[in-house]
């Protein structure tokens, strides 16, 4: 069975009770369960993470190049400034997407650049929780 990481960044572990007018009332809990049905119905096994260091987060990354076969990333904040992760990223030879909650092109100025997107296939963002499923989508047809 195929095997993919969905790594969640800085904050989204606050999901449900940030920003609610932005980012909905969904937890991070109730996102994970969802793409917890979703892995079963696409027959794929999923592991899902999160973490408000950067380091975790580069380690999870690279945990992919042995262990996962896709890896599905919401950087949060770290998006619009982490090299780092851009760099992680770049490093693992295998599909990757990115995704958002919200639109981050129809936001402050400073969201409107991905430094990270530049290490992935391909970005989806705008769609909510819904951003999470179209990725899962978008990767079983990849890896
Ligand atoms: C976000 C968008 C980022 O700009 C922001 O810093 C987040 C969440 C989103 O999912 O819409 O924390 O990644």
């Amino acid at each position: 069975m195929k095997k993919i990481i969905i790594i969640n960044g800085p904050n989204l572990n606050l999901l449900g009770k940030r920003e609610g007018n932005i980012y909905g009332d969904i937890s991070l809990e109730d996102i994970k369960i969802k793409c917890e049905k979703k892995s079963n119905e696409l027959k794929i096994k999923l592991f899902f993470c999160q973490s408000n260091n950067e380091g975790d987060l580069i380690n999870y990354i690279h945990s992919a190049q042995n262990e996962f076969d896709g890896i599905i990333i919401n950087p949060a904040a770290l998006t619009h400034t982490s090299i780092a992760l851009l760099d992680a990223l770049r490093a693992i030879d295998k599909p990757k997407v990115e995704i958002h909650l919200s639109n981050i092109y129809n936001r402050e100025d400073y969201r409107k650049k991905s430094l990270t997107s530049e290490g992935v296939n391909g970005l989806i963002c705008g769609f909510g929780s819904q951003s999470y499923i179209l990725a899962m989508e978008a990767i079983s047809k990849l890896i």
